[in-house]
């Protein structure tokens, strides 16, 4: 180790160490941890060159085209699609699984008007301790937890936003899907078929991304043999970062911010200068991708129907002209967060639920990754290129120093 730094301390201004200049490129070179291949895997497949993203060898846009959420959510966690029979059983174990215990809704009751992620993860948390099983080990015990988490946070979500609305909580109908179930459970009106299948894509899009940030995050916490509901909680407090699936909520506050058919001039005028003051767009660029990421391409298209349907055609306008902003300064696509901002919008979702929403949709993922983690488990313990004072240091005694 080579000395050469002295590192003086900001408050006593006393020499207390010394830093070790050759270990700084390496922990640069790492930042991020980019391009480091972290574990193996046997859920989701990413191509950043050529713009593939599959579950378990299936194509995100055949599942975007033929699937359904509830078929995905049974090939993340059986790696293969379901029979007729076996989707059956897994509809008919998230409808059993999708009312909240009574307790959970007075809490909800009683809390503050908290951000949307800071209720989800709380509330979560919470659903723990109402499952027995929340502390089972066996296999076909974590398996009934991934289902039960994955029908629940939906109802939580929409259950939250409704209770903010002002209005009371509506009980999930059995007879309904997920995608449905969230939008009626929401608000109060069976949606339509175009609502239904557009939020059931959204969905699909949204359900795994590899080692993402959260999905890392709920690895790591699951590979100390913690519970599941740790481990997505965990999940649930990184998704909220705006890096990360904040930026959808972003993206929207950005566009109300330009205003509904704000004129292309005002709207070039505004990206230009953030771009000008170093401001990073929220819904473009990507760690993993360096061409179209292949789930904006889906919600590009449903921003633009769901638009004109809407009557509501300038958000997705105005999100063109962004994307052709961006594209020509930065040379950077828009993400996954970037249509889904305009989608949700012209469902008439609040903006509070888009990050929740996302984590409605991952939550598959994430406990996909939670079952496969613990089905061939090794603790998760990397180690950090030590940078800090030399070793050792002299012990003063705390009157001299
Ligand atoms: C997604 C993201 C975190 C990836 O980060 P990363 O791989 O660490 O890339 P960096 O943040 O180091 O960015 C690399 C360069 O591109 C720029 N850049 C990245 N995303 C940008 C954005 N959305 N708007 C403007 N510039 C951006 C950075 O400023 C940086 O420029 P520099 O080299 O001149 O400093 C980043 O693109 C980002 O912050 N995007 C906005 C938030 C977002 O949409 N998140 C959702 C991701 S799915």
């Amino acid at each position: 180790m080579m000395i050469d730094t002295l590192v003086v301390d900001p408050v006593y201004g006393a020499i207390v160490g010394a830093i070790d200049k050759k270990a700084e490129p390496v922990a640069e070179q790492k930042a991020g941890l980019e391009d480091i291949v972290a574990t193996s895997s046997a859920i989701c497949y990413l191509d950043g060159d050529r713009g593939v993203l599959a579950y378990c060898g299936h194509d995100i846009h055949d599942l975007a085209e033929y699937a359904t959420f509830e078929e995905v959510c049974y090939l993340l966690w059986h790696r293969r699609l379901p029979t007729r029979a076996e989707l059956g059983d897994l509809q008919s174990q998230l409808a059993a699984a999708r009312p909240l215990p009574e307790a959970i809704i007075r809490l909800m009751r009683q809390m503050p008007a908290v951000d949307g992620m800071d209720a989800l993860r709380t509330l979560t948390s919470a659903l723990a301790h109402y499952d027995r099983e929340a502390a089972e080990t066996s296999p076909a015990a974590q398996y009934r937890k991934a289902v039960r988490l994955t029908a629940q946070v939906s109802t939580l979500v929409a259950t939250w936003g409704r209770l903010q609305a002002g209005a009371g909580p509506i009980d999930p109908d059995p007879v309904l899907g997920h995608a449905a179930n969230f939008l009626y459970m929401l608000t109060g009106n069976r949606p339509g078929a175009t609502a239904v299948r557009a939020f059931d894509v959204a969905l699909i899009l949204h359900a795994d991304h590899e080692l993402n940030a959260s999905t890392f995050a709920a690895r790591v916490s699951a590979a100390t043999l913690t519970d599941m509901y740790s481990a997505v909680v965990g999940a649930i407090g990184a998704l909220k970062g705006p890096l990360h699936g904040g930026a959808n909520a972003d993206v929207m506050r950005l566009l109300l911010e330009l205003g509904e058919n704000a004129t292309s001039d005002r709207v070039e005028s505004a990206i230009r200068a953030k771009l000008a003051r170093k401001e990073k767009i929220p819904g473009f660029g990507h760690r993993v991708y360096h061409t179209e990421d292949p789930r904006a391409t889906h919600l590009r298209q449903m921003s633009k129907e769901l638009g004109i349907k809407a009557g509501q055609p300038s958000w997705f306008q105005m999100s063109q002209q962004i994307e052709a902003m961006v594209k020509a300064e930065k040379k950077l696509n828009p993400n996954v967060d970037f249509y889904s901002a305009s989608t949700y919008y012209t469902l008439g979702i609040p903006i509070d639920l888009y990050t929740p929403i996302f984590a409605v949709s991952r939550m598959s993922g994430w406990t996909a990754h939670v079952l496969e983690q613990y089905a061939n488990n090794r603790l998760i313990r990397p180690r950090a290129d030590y940078i800090g004072p030399a070793y050792p240091q002299r012990w003063i005694p705390v009157a001299q120093r």
